[in-house]
Protein backbone atom coordinates (compact mmCIF):
# COMPACT_ATOMS: atom_id res chain seq x y z
CA UNK A 1 0.00 0.00 0.00
CA UNK A 2 1.04 3.42 0.89
CA UNK A 3 4.56 3.46 2.30
CA UNK A 4 5.84 7.12 1.09
CA UNK A 5 4.94 9.78 -1.34
CA UNK A 6 2.20 9.71 -3.84
CA UNK A 7 0.69 6.87 -5.95
CA UNK A 8 -0.63 7.20 -8.68
CA UNK A 9 -2.45 4.04 -9.03
CA UNK A 10 -4.64 4.88 -5.12
CA UNK A 11 -7.79 7.66 -5.32
CA UNK A 12 -6.38 11.00 -4.09
CA UNK A 13 -8.59 11.06 -1.53
CA UNK A 14 -7.78 7.68 -0.22
CA UNK A 15 -4.43 8.68 0.14
CA UNK A 16 -5.28 11.79 2.18
CA UNK A 17 -6.83 9.97 4.61
CA UNK A 18 -4.27 7.35 4.77
CA UNK A 19 -1.68 10.34 5.64
CA UNK A 20 -4.10 11.97 7.84
CA UNK A 21 -4.71 8.66 10.11
CA UNK A 22 -0.78 8.28 10.38
CA UNK A 23 -0.78 11.91 11.37
CA UNK A 24 -3.40 11.09 13.90
CA UNK A 25 -1.66 8.65 15.95
CA UNK A 26 1.74 10.75 16.39
CA UNK A 27 -0.59 13.94 16.93
CA UNK A 28 -2.63 12.06 19.50
CA UNK A 29 0.32 11.23 21.50
CA UNK A 30 2.21 14.30 21.93
CA UNK A 31 -1.63 16.47 22.21
CA UNK A 32 -2.57 14.06 25.02
CA UNK A 33 0.72 14.82 26.77
CA UNK A 34 -1.19 18.92 26.98
CA UNK A 35 -4.50 17.53 27.12
CA UNK A 36 -6.30 19.90 24.73
CA UNK A 37 -8.63 17.55 23.09
CA UNK A 38 -11.91 18.35 22.19
CA UNK A 39 -15.08 16.24 22.39
CA UNK A 40 -17.02 16.04 18.86
CA UNK A 41 -20.27 14.32 18.63
CA UNK A 42 -21.23 13.05 14.96
CA UNK A 43 -24.69 11.82 14.53
CA UNK A 44 -25.75 10.43 11.25
CA UNK A 45 -28.69 10.65 9.27
CA UNK A 46 -30.49 7.64 11.47
CA UNK A 47 -29.29 9.24 14.48
CA UNK A 48 -26.60 7.04 15.62
CA UNK A 49 -24.39 9.15 17.24
CA UNK A 50 -20.18 8.52 18.19
CA UNK A 51 -18.18 11.28 20.25
CA UNK A 52 -14.34 11.52 19.17
CA UNK A 53 -11.81 13.52 21.46
CA UNK A 54 -10.46 15.76 18.26
CA UNK A 55 -6.98 17.49 18.19
CA UNK A 56 -7.41 21.28 18.57
CA UNK A 57 -6.42 23.19 15.71
CA UNK A 58 -7.66 20.39 13.47
CA UNK A 59 -10.58 20.82 11.47
CA UNK A 60 -13.74 18.81 11.68
CA UNK A 61 -13.27 17.22 8.58
CA UNK A 62 -9.95 15.74 9.81
CA UNK A 63 -11.35 14.52 12.69
CA UNK A 64 -14.01 12.73 10.87
CA UNK A 65 -11.59 11.12 8.17
CA UNK A 66 -8.89 10.22 10.76
CA UNK A 67 -11.73 8.24 12.85
CA UNK A 68 -13.62 6.85 9.86
CA UNK A 69 -16.08 8.59 10.62
CA UNK A 70 -19.10 7.18 7.73
CA UNK A 71 -20.59 9.94 5.51
CA UNK A 72 -17.97 12.73 4.99
CA UNK A 73 -15.66 11.66 2.37
CA UNK A 74 -13.53 14.90 1.88
CA UNK A 75 -12.52 14.57 -1.61
CA UNK A 76 -10.47 17.62 -1.96
CA UNK A 77 -8.63 17.54 1.39
CA UNK A 78 -9.89 20.60 2.89
CA UNK A 79 -8.88 23.09 0.04
CA UNK A 80 -12.82 24.05 0.12
CA UNK A 81 -13.19 23.18 -3.02
CA UNK A 82 -15.56 19.59 -3.08
CA UNK A 83 -18.52 20.38 -0.87
CA UNK A 84 -18.00 16.47 0.16
CA UNK A 85 -17.26 17.49 3.87
CA UNK A 86 -20.94 18.95 4.06
CA UNK A 87 -22.56 18.49 7.82
CA UNK A 88 -25.40 20.12 9.78
CA UNK A 89 -24.23 21.97 12.47
CA UNK A 90 -27.02 21.26 15.77
CA UNK A 91 -28.63 24.22 16.32
CA UNK A 92 -27.61 25.19 19.54
CA UNK A 93 -24.21 24.97 18.18
CA UNK A 94 -24.59 27.28 15.31
CA UNK A 95 -24.48 30.65 16.96
CA UNK A 96 -21.05 29.41 18.61
CA UNK A 97 -19.12 29.32 15.04
CA UNK A 98 -17.39 31.93 13.16
CA UNK A 99 -19.72 32.19 9.92
CA UNK A 100 -18.90 30.88 6.81
CA UNK A 101 -16.73 32.46 4.63
CA UNK A 102 -18.00 33.60 0.75
CA UNK A 103 -15.82 30.49 -0.57
CA UNK A 104 -17.55 28.40 1.33
CA UNK A 105 -21.03 29.40 0.85
CA UNK A 106 -20.09 29.60 -2.58
CA UNK A 107 -19.37 25.67 -2.21
CA UNK A 108 -22.73 24.75 -0.18
CA UNK A 109 -24.35 25.45 -3.68
CA UNK A 110 -22.88 22.04 -4.72
CA UNK A 111 -23.67 20.18 -1.35
CA UNK A 112 -26.88 17.48 -1.28
CA UNK A 113 -30.10 18.83 0.72
CA UNK A 114 -28.46 22.25 1.61
CA UNK A 115 -30.09 23.72 5.30
CA UNK A 116 -29.87 26.85 7.03
CA UNK A 117 -27.24 24.62 9.33
CA UNK A 118 -25.15 23.40 6.97
CA UNK A 119 -21.42 23.99 6.88
CA UNK A 120 -18.31 22.46 5.17
CA UNK A 121 -16.57 20.89 7.99
CA UNK A 122 -13.13 21.01 6.69
CA UNK A 123 -13.83 25.26 7.27
CA UNK A 124 -14.41 24.02 11.04
CA UNK A 125 -11.48 24.40 12.93
CA UNK A 126 -11.50 22.39 16.25
CA UNK A 127 -10.92 24.52 19.69
CA UNK A 128 -11.73 24.55 22.94
CA UNK A 129 -14.54 26.62 22.88
CA UNK A 130 -15.98 23.90 20.63
CA UNK A 131 -16.21 21.20 23.72
CA UNK A 132 -19.58 19.23 23.12
CA UNK A 133 -19.81 20.30 19.63
CA UNK A 134 -22.55 18.14 17.56
CA UNK A 135 -22.69 17.62 13.89
CA UNK A 136 -25.06 15.40 11.61
CA UNK A 137 -23.50 14.08 8.55
CA UNK A 138 -26.21 14.06 5.71
CA UNK A 139 -28.21 10.87 4.30
CA UNK A 140 -25.54 11.26 1.04
CA UNK A 141 -22.68 14.26 -0.09
CA UNK A 142 -22.55 15.22 -3.51
FE1 LIG B 1 -13.60 19.47 0.17
FE2 LIG B 1 -14.35 20.36 2.58
S1 LIG B 1 -13.09 18.68 2.12
S2 LIG B 1 -14.82 21.18 0.65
Amino acid sequence: MLTGGFDAGVPLAKQAAHILKSLSSKQSQLFRKFDNMTKITFRDHAGKTRTIEAEDGSTVMETAIRNDIPGIEAECGGSCSCATCHVYVDDAWLEKLPKAGPLEEDMLDFAFDVRPNSRLSCQITVKPELDGLVVETPEKQG
